[in-house]
């Protein structure tokens, strides 16, 4: 539910990649500092909130972790990550809306929206608003999550970015984060070769552990920064 509006700034960090690279729990590590080794997969699209401190002023980031059963359910769900929004019927159902224009975003409803999809069926009792606290259009920050130690995870980074080039603002900041740096002796990325891809391309890279949680904060508060 709103948190009501004691905050500066909005923005919406969107993580996405491949599953199994560790969103959920650079999630619950940047938000309630904790680590699950044995995380199930995500069903459809969990987010949590943060506030942080940049120059005096209050900035709330609204942390959305796209789960593996969003991608399996095809490209046109990838697409619009960053556009859609969640009813909460429930504690444990959501109702997925996704808007075909992102522009109408975060108009009211019915309006715009289209497709909708119910997560793990819904009672109908308990009807909840859960997203968009306050009115205020939130810039969306897509973060392109890789795991370190999986070459193929890395590959699909590639994919991901396709798009997001395709179907978002094309000024719009990306980062790409290269999860479980702890585990050194499985590493498969060089840390070069991924930061010369970041500069090509032009997107912020950074590299985390949310087990040992090193670099879990700077990663958020280097794009809370970089785009506030
Ligand atoms: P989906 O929800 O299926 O898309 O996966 P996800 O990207 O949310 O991955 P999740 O956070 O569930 O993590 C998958 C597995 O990797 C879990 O067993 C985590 O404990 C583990 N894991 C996540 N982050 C790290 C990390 O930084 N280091 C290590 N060693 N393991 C991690
Ligand atoms: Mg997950």
């Amino acid at each position: 539910m709103t948190e009501g509006s004691n905050y500066d700034y909005l923005f919406k960090v969107v993580l996405i990649g491949d599953s199994g690279v560790g969103k959920s729990n650079l999630l619950s590590r940047f938000t309630r500092n904790e680590f699950n080794l044995e995380s199930k997969s995500t069903i459809g699209v969990e987010f949590a909130t943060r506030s942080i401190d940049v120059d005096g002023k209050t900035v709330k980031a609204q942390i959305w972790d796209t789960g593996a059963t969003l991608h399996l359910a095809g490209e046109y769900v990838a697409r619009s990550v960053p556009y859609h929004l969640i009813l909460r019927l429930s504690r444990r159902w959501r109702l997925l809306i996704l808007s075909p224009q992102p522009s109408s975003w975060p108009g009211t409803l019915p309006g715009n929206y289209l497709c909708v999809s119910i997560l793990r069926l819904a009672p109908v009792f308990g009807f909840d608003w859960c997203l968009m606290p306050g009115t205020t259009a939130a810039q969306s920050v897509p973060s392109l999550v890789y795991d370190i130690a999986k070459h193929a995870t890395y590959v699909n980074v590639t994919r991901w970015l396709k798009e997001l080039r395709d179907h978002a603002d094309s000024n719009i900041v990306i980062m790409l984060v290269g999860n479980k740096s702890d585990l050194k002796h499985l590493r498969a990325v060089p840390t070069d070769e991924a930061k010369a891809f970041s500069t090509e391309n032009g997107l912020s890279f950074i590299e985390t552990s949310a087990l040992d949680a090193s670099n879990v904060e700077g990663a958020f508060q280097t794009i809370l920064t970089d785009i506030y």
